[in-house]
């Protein structure tokens, strides 16, 4: 069945849907975006997806093409226009069409475009037994924090998890774990410690990871904002990865090391029932 999606102002069927050739989103990645999760029909924590869009728009001087109650209410008319109980918005707003040449036009008119994916996130089919992933080199530019459609880095190191047979794949740059391709990284050390990596230029501010952290203060978890290796991640008591597009999954083997007992742990289990408690009993919509 055809999707609505929204475009530049309108919102129509996807196979409508056009934008130019000369878009710059399209010639550079020249573009962001954000990724919202959608339960019971409702928008999950969209203020905190707001706040990273206006600061990924800001360090890319992308002018922002409408306030934030424009961006809800197309993210609620495309909810109800498609009928989507669970699943994800995907909104990206490029620097607009413009003759192709690096350096961009002293005026833009930024693309807005947006679509809905139906997908299960509660009964996520990986959440209970959980996930497997491999470690690659972190091979992507130096400014992750800036939530960028450019991804060719990403798209390889999923291509190659895939490849293996594993879920996700966590990226490793000076002996460290900087983050999964889609996820933040997260490990509960031999010590008790839920670790991972400080905010930096060199990681995405995950809105999840934001609202996890937030969640192990209340909760009394022994927690740092301190990088890990590879080592001390095979020798964790649990690992798991967050992301709005699937919360909470726990993580089972690492290039194919069990990790702790091979089952997914209790903490990650508690974290992924707490988040979908807190995400419903506070859904923005
Ligand atoms: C590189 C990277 N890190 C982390 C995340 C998780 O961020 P969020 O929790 O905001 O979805 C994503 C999500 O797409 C990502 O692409």
């Amino acid at each position: 069945m055809s999707r609505i999606v929204y475009v530049n102002g309108a919102f129509e069927p996807e196979e409508h849907a056009r934008i130019s050739i000369f878009d710059r989103g399209f010639l550079f990645a020249d573009a962001v975006y954000e990724v919202t999760a959608v339960l019971d029909g409702r928008l999950v924590d969209f203020d905190g997806h707001l706040a990273r869009l206006d600061r990924s728009l800001g360090k890319i001087e992308i002018p922002r093409p409408m306030p934030d109650e424009g961006l809800r209410e197309l993210h609620e008319t495309l909810i109800a226009e498609n009928r989507l109980d669970e699943g994800i918005v995907y909104l990206e707003i490029s620097r607009g069409p413009a003759e192709r040449d690096f350096a961009y036009p002293p005026t833009s008119f930024p693309t807005v475009v947006a679509f809905t994916q139906s997908r299960p996130i509660v009964d996520h089919p990986q959440a209970k037994l959980g996930v497997s992933v491999i470690t690659i080199p972190d091979i992507r530019w130096k400014r992750r924090d800036i939530k960028s459609t450019s991804m060719l880095a990403q798209v390889m190191g999923k291509q190659e998890a895939k490849r293996q047979g594993a879920y996700e794949a966590w990226m490793v740059e000076d002996g460290a774990v900087t983050e999964g391709t889609s996820s933040s990284a997260f490990i509960v050390d031999e010590d008790g410690v839920l670790r991972t990596q400080p905010l930096g230029p060199h990681i995405l501010p995950g809105v999840t990871r934001r609202v996890i952290l937030r969640l192990a203060r209340e909760d009394g978890v022994s927690m740092a904002e301190r990088p890990f290796s590879v080592e001390e991640a095979y020798s964790a008591r649990e690992a798991f990865m967050t992301a709005a597009s699937a919360f909470v999954l726990p993580i089972v083997t690492i290039n194919g090391r069990r990790i702790g007992t091979g089952e997914p742990g209790p903490i990650a289990r508690a974290f992924r029932a707490h988040y979908i408690a807190e995400a419903r009993a506070t859904l923005s919509a």
